[in-house]
């Protein structure tokens, strides 16, 4: 019953976490608009318009789908594509680079071979990337970020490097943990983004790895293992999945 208890506690902190995240990356983007950085036209700051909707929508679907963190089920499944879904990233996410004096790349390849649809849900996907991508840019004072869609060998791969502080060796099994953050860590935060992005990633039946040396930065790579039906994500029999399309 406590155990009941504090998991909801748990998810609920996830929840506030990454909706307050969401409403961060909005106020950077009204900051970007009244500091003129894009320009006053309207079709100047059109990019900046849509990447403000888009958090917005981010932080309505978040608090509409009061989605649980840590559980599989229930979850709504749909099936999108890897690129355009990594693309709106990116577009949402260059301003918020911009505005901290970094440069955001997405970098893809000119083919797949098997793809890029996914079935997966959403929000939840969108929650797992945008925390690293987060840390990303919150961890690195200066220099570059590198959002990517790759192949490698049959499996589809999504990599988030940066050349920031890095993470010390013996802290890389910590970083998952809830509310655990560097001890010597001056930004602000709750510990919790990692925590969500690896619940998705095992609710998925993803993959995350973590490369990291201390003074250069920092790899994330979320690995879609191949699949016979070459749809990426929860296999078809995913019995406890809710499934919409
Ligand atoms: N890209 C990164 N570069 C350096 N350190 C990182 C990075 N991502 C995560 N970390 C470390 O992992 C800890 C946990 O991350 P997270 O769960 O997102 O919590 P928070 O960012 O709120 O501290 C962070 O406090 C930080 O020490
Ligand atoms: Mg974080």
């Amino acid at each position: 019953m406590q155990q009941d208890v504090l998991g909801k506690q748990l998810d609920l902190s996830a929840l506030l976490h990454d909706v307050s995240n969401a409403l961060k990356g909005a106020s950077v983007i009204v900051n970007q608009l009244i500091e003129g950085t894009y320009g006053q036209s309207l079709e100047e700051i059109r990019p900046l318009l849509i990447a403000l909707r888009d958090s917005h929508d981010r932080g309505m679907s978040l608090v509409e789908a009061n989605r649980v963190s840590q559980e599989a089920t229930p979850v709504i499944l749909t099936r999108f594509d890897m690129l355009a879904f990594l693309q709106k990233t990116y577009d949402l996410f260059n301003p918020i680079a911009q505005y901290h004096s970094l440069k955001l790349h997405y970098q893809t390849q000119s083919s797949y071979r098997h793809g890029t649809q996914v079935k997966a849900d959403r929000v939840s996907i969108d929650r797992m990337i945008c925390n690293i991508l987060t840390n990303a840019i919150k961890y690195t004072s200066c220099g570059e970020i590198f959002l990517r869609l790759l192949n490698q060998e049959d499996d589809l791969v999504i990599e988030i490097e940066d050349t920031g502080c890095g993470i010390p060796t013996e802290q890389l099994s910590n970083i998952f943990i809830p509310f655990w953050r560097s001890p010597n860590s001056s930004h602000s935060g709750r510990g919790l983004g990692l925590y969500v992005a690896l619940c998705v990633a095992h609710a998925h039946g993803l993959n995350i790895n973590v490369d990291s040396t201390v003074g250069q930065g920092t790899k994330f790579t979320i690995i879609f293992p191949c699949k016979d039906n070459v749809i990426w994500g929860v296999s078809s029999n995913g019995c406890c999945w809710r499934n919409i399309t």
